[in-house]
């Protein structure tokens, strides 16, 4: 029997027309034939340097993003234009900014309470904000704050009312999209903890999208690394961390700095030749083949699949 999925990408893909001239547009393929599965009360990692496609994964399977191509199965039901209204309720996002994503002419009340208003989850106007001063506190903000602006909240705040407003549905399933990234570091730890807890408390799945290795490592169950618009490595978090195969992935992780110093001295930084090529401008074969010190011929002439190297750790590249 296949384990039953909670969320499942197929082949998606989301292509930008860019303008090249007055009347020729050109495909920048941002997320190119990308697959995952997420199972219930799991949080899977998605790393990768700015420019990637992170977020674009992330947009385009809460269908912001109208896909190019491939299909999202979310609880066993297609994700499209029709259906896409109904299961937002199960599937909830948290933006990468959180200075520009709340709305500035609103209280943080009616913030948290929009997503209730919009699929009728009250009875009554009593029942309604103590919905809301419920959620205040799950996320540990204080509830006599809910009359104030979202401008009068610290960043660390504001993203505390992001998630509780994508907690007000009670979804199965977050799209986290950078959500410490823009918070101070000794505000990080408390926000990554917070999902944790809500993880153990509410058994919500998260997407959780991020650059820095080491948070996601903290908080997934299995990690998912992208370049140029395609996944190249995915594998239990401890297996990534432990055992990179892809050589893009040890590059990331050399780059991780280690507290203890004499291991720190002992480590072998790998640093990368080359800018990142234009996603307008793809290499043939492998995406990753222009930086990559180990690329052959057979790289240049073909994209490598994901093939799974045992233990469900996959890996995309001909020679690892
Ligand atoms: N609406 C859009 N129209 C055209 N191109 C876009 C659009 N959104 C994203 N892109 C392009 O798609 C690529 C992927 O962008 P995306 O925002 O998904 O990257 P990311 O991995 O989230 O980066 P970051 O870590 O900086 O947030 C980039 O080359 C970006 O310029
Ligand atoms: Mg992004």
């Amino acid at each position: 029997m296949t384990e039953k999925y909670l969320l499942e990408v197929k082949n998606l893909k989301q292509y930008f027309p860019v303008r090249v001239g007055t009347f020729k547009t050109i495909p920048l393929k941002a997320v190119d034939d990308v697959s995952f599965a997420i199972k219930p009360g799991e949080t899977l990692g998605l790393v990768g340097e700015s420019g990637c496609g992170k977020t674009t994964v992330g947009r385009s399977i809460m269908r912001l993003y109208e896909p190019t191509g491939g299909q999202v199965i979310f609880d066993g039901e297609e994700v499209n234009k029709k259906s896409i209204q109904k299961l937002r309720q199960g599937m909830q996002m948290v933006f990468q900014d959180p200075y520009s994503s709340l709305n500035p002419r609103m209280t943080v009340e009616d913030i948290i309470g929009e997503p209730l208003d919009v699929h009728k989850l009250y009875e009554n106007k009593a029942e309604r904000r103590e919905k809301i001063l419920g959620l205040m506190e799950l996320v540990g903000l204080n509830a006599e704050h809910a009359s104030r602006y979202a401008h009068e909240f610290s960043g660390g705040q504001r993203q505390r009312i992001g998630i509780a407003r994508a907690l007000a549905v009670n979804p199965k399933f977050i799209v986290c999209d950078e959500p410490v990234s823009a918070l101070d570091v000794s505000i990080q730890a408390q926000v990554v903890n917070m999902f944790e807890d809500l993880k153990d408390k509410l058994g919500v799945s998260y997407l959780f999208i991020a650059h820095d290795l080491l948070v996601v490592h903290h908080i997934s169950d299995r990690i998912a690394v992208m370049y140029l618009g395609k996944i190249v490595e995915i594998a239990d978090a401890d297996d990534l961390n432990n055992d990179p195969q892809h050589p893009y992935t040890l590059s990331l992780l050399s780059a991780v700095p280690i507290p203890d110093p004499i291991k720190a001295r002992q480590k072998q930084r790998i640093v990368l030749e080359g800018d990142v090529p234009s996603p307008l401008n793809m290499p043939t074969g492998c995406p990753f083949r222009t930086r990559c010190r180990y690329a052959t011929e057979q790289c240049a002439a073909e994209c490598p699949q994901l093939t799974d190297r045992g233990n469900g750790h996959f890996v995309a590249c001909w020679n690892k």
